[in-house]
């Protein structure tokens, strides 16, 4: 099998103070691969880097704000071995496209969903990108890989998901064309659309929800967990006929309208 052999390559997680891009982050360096988690929760991101040690780094710093992308790129990129990058800063919103009262959306509101989730993965993947293209190759002419982190909302917006929904389908959209952009210099683009997980975004929620939406999967009857993820973005990784895909993870899930 043609494979990316990870070990002591560096890598770099957005998001990776929590949830999704913390399980990541834990999958990657228990492979051997050094991770910088670049997060705007600085006292997580620090917390999780001193937990494990040598194998991991923090930059802190804001996704929207492309100094501070540069910045957690060049840190991870030091030692010129960066070939994983994986985003997972992002976050959800819920807004109809009229109110209770008929009043329109917030703009303001969705401009901020787009330029978190949308704005972020862009401004990550094309200064990334750009980092590993000036690498050597590895073996087969490949140069690193980038997971970016869509959701089923991407699919099967739910009623009041029309900002999340869009901000999903646009990552899910650039799945492709950056794939192809990047073909020429051995760089792979995937996106994992998850589906009901269990973080600190639905931790908030009562037992009593959190066990009905668990319910809601098809099956296993159960709420994603963080590792599930890691181990998705490790076989990413590490499959190089991987590419230019959008893999649903989601136990079967299909969202209902509301
Ligand atoms: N949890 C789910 O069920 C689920 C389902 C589908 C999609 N997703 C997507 O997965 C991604 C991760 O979600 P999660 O559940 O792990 O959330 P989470 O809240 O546990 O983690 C998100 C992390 O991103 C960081 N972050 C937020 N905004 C940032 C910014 N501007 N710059 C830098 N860091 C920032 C946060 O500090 C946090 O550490 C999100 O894009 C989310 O939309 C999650």
């Amino acid at each position: 099998m043609r494979a990316m052999d990870l070990t002591g390559t560096s890598a770099l997680i957005t998001g990776g103070a929590s949830g999704l891009g913390a399980g990541t982050v834990r999958k990657l360096t228990s492979i051997g691969v050094r991770c910088t988690i670049f997060d705007r929760n600085e006292d997580g991101a620090k917390a999780l880097a001193a937990e494990l040690g040598a194998s991991a780094n923090y930059a802190a710093g804001d996704v929207t704000d492309p100094d501070d992308c540069q910045r957690a790129v060049d840190q991870a990129a030091e030692g010129g071995n960066l070939r994983v990058v994986v985003n997972c800063a992002g976050t959800g919103w819920v807004g109809r496209v009229i109110n209770k009262d008929n009043s329109p959306h917030d703009l303001g509101a969705f401009k901020f969903i787009q330029d978190l989730n949308v704005i972020g993965t862009f401004n990550v993947m094309t200064r990334a990108a750009s980092a590993m293209a000036q690498q050597a190759a590895l073996e087969h002419n490949e140069r690193g890989v980038i997971v970016n982190t869509a959701s089923v909302a991407a699919f099967d917006g739910q009623i009041g998901q029309l900002a999340y929904s869009a901000s999903k389908g646009a990552v899910v959209g650039m799945t492709l064309p950056a794939a192809r952009d990047l073909s020429i210099v051995g760089i792979r683009v995937n996106t994992i659309a998850p589906g009901l997980f269990d973080t600190p975004l639905l931790a908030m929620l009562p037992q009593a929800q959190r066990d009905a939406l668990a319910q809601s999967v098809l099956f296993p009857k159960e709420l994603g967990s963080p590792a599930a993820f890691g181990e998705l973005v490790a076989h990413l990784a590490q499959n190089s006929y991987i590419n230019a895909e959008v893999i649903r993870l989601d136990g079967g899930i299909r969202m209902p309208p509301k």
